[in-house]
């Protein structure tokens, strides 16, 4: 069987959600608090073995080039100014990946996005790992979807639970549990209302796929929104091959919305040595003189 050696990370999105901030800024880019969404799915991918990242961009995403490039300039300034271990980690993420980058000419949706990867992907199996999902201690979680990969050789998906009234945020399966946390996937809905649901299992934006998944994306239909789903395809796949779901039961942190995205800022700068226990007593002080209640804009 082959190897996964690859993951496609679809970054062209417009980030609707977050404009005007996402005007001329990838929302790959923002911060949780001094690192970029990006650099914790590299790292994540880097933690389980995967060196070759395939970025899916757009016109708007250079960002992303330059965070992974050297910047012999910022190394120079850095070096002269004696910050050497800040130097050391500026230096370390310029070496992290290879990377290749690959432009997705118009936004058509995340299955586009997939299918404008394959030219680097070719005929093997391959991650992709959506662009502004953090999944907590995620080297574990793409390990686990390895590990099934490579006992039965189809496509893997990660699925999280989700609050019932959650479900029409998401795409949601329909499994059976062949072991303890080991599911097959029997049919997909996107975005259900919490009626149709066919469980409150949700995928959450890892998958592994075998590159019978391009073929099927060759002739998905643009679905909801007119855009061509990853979804759709899927459930195309489906007729044609097994795809197995890793159950995952570490956090996972959506920072393409404005809320989410803040949730997972204070709640990775609350676990901070050097900063969680000063905004822990600011944001008791805001929460106590009731300033979240008046001050709205
Ligand atoms: P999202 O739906 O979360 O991203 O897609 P979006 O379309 O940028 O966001 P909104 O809905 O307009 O606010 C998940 C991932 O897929 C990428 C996005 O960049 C994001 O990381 N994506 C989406 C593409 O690469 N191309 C597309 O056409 C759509």
């Amino acid at each position: 069987m082959q190897e996964v050696r690859k993951a496609v990370l679809p970054v062209a999105g417009w980030g609707t959600r977050f404009l005007p901030a996402t005007k001329a800024m990838p929302k790959e880019m923002f911060p949780i608090i001094d690192k970029p969404v990006i650099q914790f799915i590299v790292e994540e991918l880097l933690g389980a073995g995967v060196e070759n990242v395939i970025f899916v961009t757009g016109k708007h995403k250079r960002p992303i080039e330059h965070h992974f490039d050297i910047n012999t300039d910022l190394e120079k300034h850095l070096e002269e100014a004696g910050k050497e271990k800040i130097l050391q980690n500026i230096r370390k993420i310029s070496h992290m990946i290879n990377p290749i980058y690959i432009r997705q000419k118009q936004q058509l949706g995340l299955g586009h996005a997939v299918l404008t990867a394959e030219p680097a992907v070719g005929r093997e199996p391959f991650i992709v790992a959506l662009g502004d999902i953090i999944l907590e201690r995620g080297e574990e979680a793409i390990t686990g979807m390895l590990d099934i990969f490579s006992r039965f050789g189809k496509s893997v998906v990660a699925l999280f639970e989700v609050p019932e009234e959650e479900v029409s945020k998401y795409g949601i399966a329909k499994v059976k549990e062949i072991e303890e946390g080991v599911f097959l996937i029997e049919d997909l809905v996107e975005k259900p209302s919490p009626e149709e649901a066919p469980s409150n299992l949700a995928i959450v934006g890892r998958y592994i796929f075998t590159p019978a998944i391009f073929e099927k994306l060759k002739i998905t239909k643009p679905g909801k929104g007119g855009e061509i789903q990853l979804t759709d395809a899927m459930k195309l796949l489906l007729e044609e091959e097994a795809i197995y779901a890793y159950k995952v039961e570490n956090r996972v942190y959506d920072t393409g919305n404005p809320l989410d995205y803040l949730k997972t800022v204070f709640e990775f700068a609350l676990k901070r040595e050097d900063i969680g226990e000063e905004l822990a007593f600011f944001l008791a002080q805001m929460l106590s003189k009731g300033t979240q209640l008046t001050d709205r804009t």
